[in-house]
């Protein structure tokens, strides 16, 4: 009765569900932003849906964005929304595992080995990598011409890449001997049921559990290796954490370091392959824009013989950088940020109150693709952000303890979120992002095979919906 008279003044409205405690989930998981839309016409910005048992009150536009990144520590948490999901995967005493200002500590110190000088020596790594793949996948191959299935492809050539640089040669090496099995086992800890039913003893959880064990161990053992040899090289992500230290001089515990490594892994992959993949499938879908790629990078890596992928130049490659930009607006990997609501929450200049104990969900992937922000807001324009302000850049900027974090939370494109939980892979991903379209253009030409590819939004980021394929030709 209270959904359909719907009448307490002061809770965001209700949307209409049939079945209790199942709610909304069905148009929610099938595709978050249309129900999102559907929902905005009939109660506004904010409503709250029922979700598996959940209230969830979803805040839209780019108030709601504020609201939720710069949302008071005491009045919202992250820890509480996720860490039923994380913890068991990443392990104890790391990300949502701690108190907050443990976990900005813990950021500090990732910051620290992801700065140029990383990223310098990991652009040959990566193109190593990526020769290395490509000319023995039997979906490119040493061949001249053929059809790829980029979902079958490109997670594994993410994996490679990113573990090469990010985890170092040894976590790489464990990928050839049996490591992606165990990952995959891992994985399957993120999948939306766990996130629904963490209690469940399904099968998977106790693979899970195995899995992260061995992974943990496997870093532990790396870790001894390195403090028994009496060289320390000193810059890669484990070596960083292994030298790091707590504002009161303590070094993080060995435990602690293979859990931020097993988070790191975890958060760049699926956002980067998923990234890639979507970047590869609307680039296909319109090939004039490689040419122009080409074009750009002829101009300022040189060409045959002269060609060189250099970080250095990075920043001179606009049009590289607006495609990973109009790629991410149009599907940023994370569709749904969300907040368990600590005390009582007034929404401004509105009567509504949200109660504590629901959830907060922001929605960044739906302002960034309305067209109250972006003209043509649903196609693949990259031009466009040459033409635009980076409105981002120009917020107020906080310092949470990681460094200077743009506070611009009320911007209708946020792929990275803002704020204290912003992601601090964002620099990596561009890095690791511009490295993997650089080398395709230079060495291809590819055409989207049918048309770009619908969302599947089964899993816990947005996918391109198989198949993914692209007909790609070698450039001579
Ligand atoms: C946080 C997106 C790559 C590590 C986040 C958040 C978003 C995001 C939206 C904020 C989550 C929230 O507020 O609840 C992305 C996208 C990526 C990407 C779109 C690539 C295209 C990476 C990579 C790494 C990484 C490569 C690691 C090297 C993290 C970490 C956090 C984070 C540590 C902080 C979590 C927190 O403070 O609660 N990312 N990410 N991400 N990301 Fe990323």
């Amino acid at each position: 009765l209270n959904q359909i008279t719907n009448r307490n003044p002061k809770r965001p409205p209700i949307v209409f569900h049939w079945v209790p405690f199942f709610g909304s989930a069905i148009p929610y998981g099938i595709d978050p932003y249309a129900f999102f839309h559907e929902c905005r016409e009939k109660y506004g910005d904010v409503f709250t849906f029922v979700c598996m048992g959940r209230k969830m009150t979803a805040y839209l536009g780019v108030k709601g964005n504020d609201f939720l990144f710069n949302g008071k520590l005491a009045d919202l948490s992250a820890e509480e929304a996720y860490s039923h999901l994380t913890t068991p995967v990443f392990g104890k005493d790391v990300v949502y595992d701690v108190p907050n200002h443990v976990l900005m500590e813990h950021k500090k110190f990732i910051k620290s080995g992801l700065g140029f000088p990383q990223f310098r020596s990991y652009v040959p790594l990566i193109l190593n990598e990526m020769d290395a793949f490509l000319n023995t996948s039997p979906e490119f191959g040493p061949g001249k011409e053929g059809i790829a299935d980029l979902l079958k492809t490109m997670p594994v050539m993410t994996i490679f890449t990113a573990s090469r640089t990010l985890q170092g040669a040894e976590v790489r090496e464990g990928f050839d001997a049996g490591f992606a099995d165990l990952y995959h086992d891992l994985d399957q800890g993120f999948s939306p049921i766990n996130f629904v039913f963490p209690w469940l003893p399904l099968p998977r959880n106790r693979r899970r559990d195995r899995a992260h064990n061995i992974m943990q161990q496997t870093y532990l053992n790396i870790i001894k290796q390195r403090r028994s040899s009496p060289e320390n090289p000193g810059s890669d992500m484990i070596w960083t954490l292994m030298n790091s230290k707590y504002r009161d001089g303590r070094n993080l515990k060995e435990h602690e370091i293979a859990g931020i490594m097993i988070a790191l892994l975890m958060a760049g992959q699926h956002t980067s392959a998923a990234t890639i993949m979507w970047a590869l499938t609307l680039l296909g879908s319109k090939p004039e824009v490689i040419e122009m790629l080409y074009e750009e990078q002829k101009r300022v890596l040189g060409e045959g013989e002269n060609f060189h992928v250099d970080f250095d130049k990075y920043k001179d490659l606009p049009l590289l950088n607006y495609v990973i930009r109009e790629t991410l607006r149009l599907h940023p990997p994370i569709h749904s940020i969300m907040r368990k609501v600590k005390r009582d929450l007034p929404v401004p200049d509105s009567k509504m109150v949200i109660p504590a104990g629901s959830h907060l969900l922001a929605a960044p992937g739906y302002s960034a693709t309305h067209e109250d922000f972006f003209t043509h807001a649903k196609e693949f324009c990259p031009e466009r952000w040459g033409e635009r302000p980076d409105d981002e850049e120009n917020a107020e900027q906080i310092d949470y303890g990681y460094g200077l974090v743009s506070k611009g939370g009320s911007s209708p494109y946020l792929p990275f979120g803002a704020g204290r939980h912003r992601c601090i892979g964002e620099q990596f991903a561009y890095m690791h992002l511009t490295t993997i379209i650089c080398k395709f253009v230079h060495d291809y030409t590819w055409t989207t095979v049918g048309k770009v590819p619908d969302v599947d939004y089964s899993s816990m980021v947005a996918l391109p919906l198989a198949p993914v394929k692209i007909a790609w030709k070698r450039r001579d």
